[in-house]
């Protein structure tokens, strides 16, 4: 399908609630897919849950519920959390739906049919964080360093997944430009990592994890949780594991197929520019067309993660900023793409600042002085907006520089009001007067429309106070 925009954010592990890392993803990819959607792109957002694995097999255990149910809880606060903060998702896949299961052996067996699943032995160090295999060169003091704790030592039977043979494969589409990886960086990363390792075979099953997806070729072994995870991609949007939905796929709803983009934390991109891409391959899929990596939210220098208990809640956020509030302040907190650090002091300077004093007060004293005056807002045919410049940084998944596009006419025009003293001028100059409100008037359309995207009910909130010349509280001061 031409002008379409599939978009998919990783499927959050179902092992604790989600907290602002989640919601970063999530802001982001919603970002992108109503950006297309304003662009006339037909959208479709794919996300969550990751359900199965023997993190969450230990942490319901812990917490001694049936595994189903813990997972029925915990995606339930994943859905909410979407709603929450505004996202408007097209899919949400859980990993135990019993269509994704049957999708999910269907797989195997083929993968196994063709030769690329053999037995062998496996041996290495696993992290249950990650729920990865670690090599002794990833580990810092002996000790994964995203979740700070000594990976076990596995030895066991198993189904492993051919990785030598597809590396070539995998690096020459992404040298080739075939699948794009961005930022930069991350695709120097990933070339360099390629080119100096060998791919190992993968394990793909486990024997003392219950919690998985039984493998279909031997029922004693369940599915690896990242492969069960990485179908999440095509089953979200219907696939049933049959190769020839993709024959007619103008028609199915295989038509959203490839990902326009996949987002992801950086955490995650070599597994996915590894085991991802070589199922695909080995699938005969198209591959995806960019894989971009965001950094992390940290908090004092580590990333904020349920393991390590360092964890801002996003409900706390809203209860201080706002829904849209928190979006903006998610995204404007740096570089996407580059870790960030936040804390709850610096965003309360930046809310006050940027929202409360900056855009808030700019649309409260442009209505009060055209309601004083009589003014009409007569602008809404110059409508819709482009803007190359700041398409651009959309496109390139700048986010907070798009922001930073806005922000920078917002201080400008209350500069600008202050220079001009238009309240002045309403009674000794009308037509200055005029022209001044004209153009803070059209600034605010555009600026509304700009804002789509990031804060959609701001925005909405925006041109009804233009069009009905209503004064509007937007933001109120935190503390
Ligand atoms: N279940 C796997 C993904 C499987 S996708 C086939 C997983 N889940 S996760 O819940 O641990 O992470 C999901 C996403 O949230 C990742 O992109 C991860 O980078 C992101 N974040 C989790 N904590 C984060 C921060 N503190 N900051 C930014 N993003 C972070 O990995």
């Amino acid at each position: 399908m031409k002008n379409k925009f599939y978009i998919t954010t990783p499927i959050y592990y179902a092992n604790a609630k989600p907290h602002i890392g989640h919601a970063y993803t999530s802001v982001a990819a919603d970002i992108l897919a109503r950006w297309n959607n304003q662009q006339g792109k037909k959208t479709f957002l794919l996300m969550g849950t990751d359900e199965h694995g023997m993190k969450i097999q230990k942490k319901a255990e812990e917490k001694k519920k049936d595994p189903q149910q813990f997972v029925n809880e915990i995606s339930e606060e994943f859905k909410g959390l979407c709603e929450k903060i505004n996202i408007n998702y097209n899919g949400f896949i859980r990993t135990t739906d019993k269509k994704h299961e049957e999708t999910v052996q269907k797989v195997l067996q083929l993968l196994y049919d063709r030769g690329f699943i053999y037995k062998g032995t496996y041996e290495g160090l696993y992290c249950v964080g990650c729920e990865q295999f670690k090599n002794e060169s990833d580990l810092v003091d002996g000790k994964c360093p995203e979740h700070g704790i000594k990976p076990e030592k596995i030895k066991e039977e198993s189904y492993l997944l051919k990785m030598k043979e597809v590396k070539s494969q995998i690096l020459e589409k992404i040298k080739k430009q075939e699948l794009e990886i961005s930022p930069e960086k991350r695709r120097n990363e990933i070339i360099s990592f390629l080119e100096k390792n060998e791919l190992k075979d993968v394990s793909i099953s486990r024997k003392n994890v219950s919690w998985g997806v039984p493998l279909p070729f031997d029922k004693k072994y369940t599915a690896y949780v990242w492969i069960d995870a990485f179908l999440n991609y095509l089953t979200g949007i219907g696939w049933n594991g049959s190769i020839e939905q993709f024959a007619f796929s103008e028609l199915s709803e295989m038509k959203w197929w490839p990902p326009d983009i996949q987002l992801m934390g950086k955490d995650i991109l070599r597994v996915h520019a590894s085991i991802w891409l070589a199922i695909l391959i080995y699938l005969d899929i198209e591959l995806p067309k960019r894989i971009f990596a965001h950094g992390h939210i940290l908090s004092n220098g580590k990333k904020m993660s349920k393991t390590l208990g360092n964890i801002i809640g996003v409900d706390e956020m809203i209860r201080r900023f706002g829904v849209d509030g928190t979006r903006y302040l998610l995204i404007s907190a740096g570089t996407f793409g580059e870790d960030i650090d936040i804390t709850m002091e610096r965003m309360v300077e930046k809310y006050n600042s940027d929202l409360a004093n900056g855009l808030g007060n700019l649309v409260s004293r442009t209505i009060k002085l055209a309601s004083v005056s009589d003014f009409q807002f007569l602008i809404s045919n110059k409508l819709p907006i482009s803007d190359e410049k700041f398409s651009e940084k959309i496109e390139n998944l700048r986010l907070s520089e798009a922001l930073e596009y806005i922000w920078k006419v917002i201080r400008e025009d209350n500069k600008y009001i202050e220079d001009n003293k238009p309240w002045e001028l309403v009674k000794s100059d009308r037509k200055n007067f005029e022209k001044i409100m004209e153009k803070l008037a059209f600034d605010l359309f555009v600026i509304s429309e700009l804002l789509v995207p990031f804060m959609p009910e701001t925005s909405k909130r925006i041109k009804k106070a233009l069009e009905n010349n209503e004064s509007v509280i937007l933001f109120k001061k935190a503390e």
